[in-house]
């Protein structure tokens, strides 16, 4: 059976765009593949954490995923840090990529920002973390948004230069998953900018943790622009805010974005803000809920991410055991 790698980074709340860019399209994918998901700590530290947020948020997405639908028995659900391998493949790894191919990172580029003398070794090295954690399970298929596009080309550039540098054909050339009508969702403040948990405006975001009444009022204050709904996707074209705003209808709705704007064309936002406001609820307030539910019992949580961490501590060794083996670093 094909095999599933995907993760998140317990940083700050979880957003519609994680939900519809990630999580909801692992729980579609779970029947048919053998599914590892990760909730990324160590990537969290490449930025400063606060220790005690840091694990209360690691909790609160491992309940994320479970309230979402991912079974724990069925699918691997642990946390990065508990499983060392992925630490010690990502030096090995690092060992063969070279800087030219992390220079072309557009994330780190954003992130560093104009001080990128002081940004940190771990922020510039994510990348080749982000490849162990996928190689570490010769996992076939990854799927995410398409922010992560760039790092999975890096990821398959690092399995091959492995296999090509010592002559074998250990790490299969990982597979992305870019699926659904919301890969990319953007601000509700700025239609340009994509959906982020650092963004310093609550309003640019929904939260998977926000109740009804929040949903409500930031869908109601949504920006948009002052023209009616395009009666086609074409219409959409210069239209930032209305794209993003459809994108989200027709991934909440199952339909086409074609088919939101033949439902949807003509009508105001007013009416299409209403609709939307009730099907984000609809979808995510059962989500919220469970989570809250699942937050309150934090020893069953961590007794979750125990068992899913031995059962990939099991699958990382063997694969360890062969990268040390092919590498020459004696075992004894
Ligand atoms: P992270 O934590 O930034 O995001 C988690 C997942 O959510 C997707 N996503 C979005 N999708 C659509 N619209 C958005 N606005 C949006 N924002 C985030 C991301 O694409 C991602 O799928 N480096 C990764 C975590 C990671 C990982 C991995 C993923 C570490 N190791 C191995 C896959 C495989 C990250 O920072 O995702």
């Amino acid at each position: 059976m094909n095999r599933i790698f995907s993760g998140v980074q317990p940083t700050g709340n979880l957003h519609l765009g994680n939900y519809l860019g990630a999580i909801r399209n692992w729980v579609q994918l779970q029947p048919d593949y053998a599914c590892i998901f990760c909730i990324v700590d160590l990537h969290a530290l490449t930025l400063p954490q606060d220790p005690k947020a840091l694990a209360q948020a690691t909790r609160e997405v491992t309940a994320a995923y479970i309230a979402s639908g991912i079974d724990p028995e069925k699918s691997i659900i642990f946390n990065q840090s508990m499983v060392t391998g992925h630490a010690e493949l990502s030096w090995l790894l690092s060992c063969q990529t070279p800087l030219g191919w992390l220079n072309r990172m557009t994330q780190f580029k954003e992130k560093a920002g104009k001080h990128r003398e002081n940004a940190g070794l771990g922020l510039y090295a994510y990348p080749v973390l982000m490849a162990a954690d996928i190689l570490l399970y010769k996992a076939t298929h990854v799927p995410v948004g398409e922010d992560q596009k760039q790092h999975l080309e890096l990821a398959r550039d690092i399995a091959g230069a492995f296999n090509r540098n010592f002559g074998v054909e250990l790490f299969p050339l990982p597979e992305p998953q870019i699926l659904g009508h919301a890969t990319r969702v953007m601000s509700l403040r700025d239609g340009t900018k994509k959906m982020s948990k650092s963004d310093s405006s609550d309003y640019s975001r929904i939260n998977l943790s926000d109740d009804a009444d929040s949903i409500a009022l930031k869908v109601r204050k949504a920006k948009t622009d002052p023209e009616p709904l395009p009666e086609t996707a074409d219409g959409l074209a210069d239209r930032p805010e209305a794209r993003n705003l459809i994108g989200i209808y027709a991934a909440l709705t199952d339909k086409t974005v074609a088919e939101c704007c033949q439902d949807w064309g003509g009508k105001t936002f007013s009416d299409f803000k209403a609709a939307l406001s009730e099907i984000a609820v609809a979808k995510l307030a059962p989500i919220h809920d469970e989570m809250a539910r699942l937050m309150d019992d934090q020893s069953h949580l961590d007794a979750i991410l125990k068992h899913g961490a031995d059962r990939a501590h099991d699958i990382a060794g063997q694969t360890m055991h062969a990268v040390k083996e092919i590498m020459g670093l004696v075992a004894v």
